[in-house]
C-alpha cells in the first residue's frame, strides 16, 4: 500500500505539484469553486498510477493544481462513494494522496439531508463532530499500521483552529452557518421514515453518504482537516416526500456561493 502511494505521489510531483499547499475534496454543491482557481495543472484521476478506476459517472474526475487567493491548492474534484462500490481504501486513497504530497490541511464538502427541523434546504452545516454509521473503517486493513496509527483518537476530529476562523468569517459575512453532528450512511437509497427517526434520537444534525472516512484517515494521519455539509433537503419524518433529485441539486447550487465565500477567506487567512 505504502509502494503504492508513493508512486502516485511521486508521478504528480514530476507534474510540478510542490508540498505545502492546502486540500480539498469538493463533493456536490462546491464544483464552482474551481472557477475562481488560477489552474497551474489538471490531472485526470484515470492518469493517476494505482488511482481507483473511475465509474462512468466520474469519468471527469480530476486533480486541480493552482493557486486561490495567492494560495497554492490541490483539489480533488469528483470523489468516490461506497454505493458506487468502491471500498473504504479506495475513497481514501485521495486522502493519503495529499498526505504523502505535504498536505497538512484539508477543507471537505458534501451535500446532506437535514434531520435538525430547525435547518432550511439549501442552508450550509458546518459538521462539529461525527456518528459512523457506514458499517466499517478506513482503518480497518490488513498492513494499516505500515500507514498510520490503528486506534487513532477521534476526540477532536475537525480542527479547532480552523472551525473558529470559519465561524468568524460567517459572522463577517453574514453568512447563515450551522453547527451540528454529521451522520454517515452508506446508501445510495435515501433513509425510511424509521431511520429519519432513529438518526435523531442518536443526535444527528444531518444525514450523508459521504466525508467520514476521508476525516478519519486524515485524522490517522495528523491532518488538519474541516468538513461543510450543504442541506439539499429536510428529513422530516412526520412529512416526508418522495425524494425530488433535481430538487436537491437544485439546493446544492443555491448553497455554493455562500459555500465559496466561506472557502476562499478559510483559504486566505490560513
Ligand atoms: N440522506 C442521505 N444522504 C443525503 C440526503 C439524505 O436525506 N440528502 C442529501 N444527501
Amino acid at each position: 500500500m505504502k509502494t503504492k502511494i508513493k508512486e502516485s505521489s511521486l508521478y504528480l510531483t514530476k507534474k510540478g505539484i510542490q508540498p505545502g499547499s492546502i486540500g480539498i475534496i469538493l463533493g456536490t454543491g462546491l464544483g464552482d469553486l474551481i472557477n475562481h482557481i488560477n489552474i497551474e495543472t489538471e490531472i485526470a484521476f484515470d492518469e493517476i498510477p494505482h488511482f481507483p478506476k473511475a465509474t462512468v459517472e466520474y469519468h471527469s474526475g480530476k486533480l486541480i493544481y493552482g493557486t486561490l487567493n495567492e494560495k497554492k491548492v490541490l483539489v480533488f474534484q469528483g470523489r468516490f462513494h461506497l454505493y458506487e462500490g468502491y471500498n473504504f481504501f479506495e475513497i481514501t486513497y485521495p486522502v493519503r494522496i495529499l498526505n504523502s504530497l505535504g498536505v497538512e490541511k484539508v477543507i471537505i464538502s458534501n451535500a446532506a439531508g437535514a434531520i435538525n427541523l430547525e435547518f432550511n434546504k439549501g442552508e450550509i452545516m458546518l459538521i462539529e463532530d461525527h456518528i459512523n454509521l457506514q458499517g466499517g473503517s478506513p482503518l480497518a486493513e490488513k498492513g494499516t499500521e505500515e500507514l498510520g496509527n490503528r486506534f487513532v483518537d477521534m476526540s477532536e476530529p475537525y480542527s479547532v483552529s480552523m472551525k473558529k476562523l470559519i465561524k468568524k468569517i460567517a459572522q463577517k459575512e453574514k453568512i447563515k452557518l450551522h453547527k451540528g453532528i454529521y451522520a454517515a450512511v452508506v446508501g445510495p437509497q435515501l433513509e425510511t421514515k424509521a431511520e429519519y427517526r432513529y438518526l435523531k434520537i442518536i443526535g444527528a444534525d444531518a444525514v450523508g453518504m459521504s466525508t467520514v472516512p476521508e476525516v478519519i484517515v486524515a485524522n490517522q494521519l495528523q491532518m488538519e482537516c474541516v468538513a461543510f455539509s450543504v442541506l439539499t433537503d429536510v428529513c422530516d419524518p412526520e412529512n416526508l416526500k418522495p425524494v425530488d433529485i433535481p430538487d436537491i441539486m437544485a439546493m446544492a447550487k443555491k448553497a455554493e456561493q455562500n459555500l465559496i465565500i466561506l472557502v476562499k477567506e478559510l483559504i486566505s487567512s490560513l
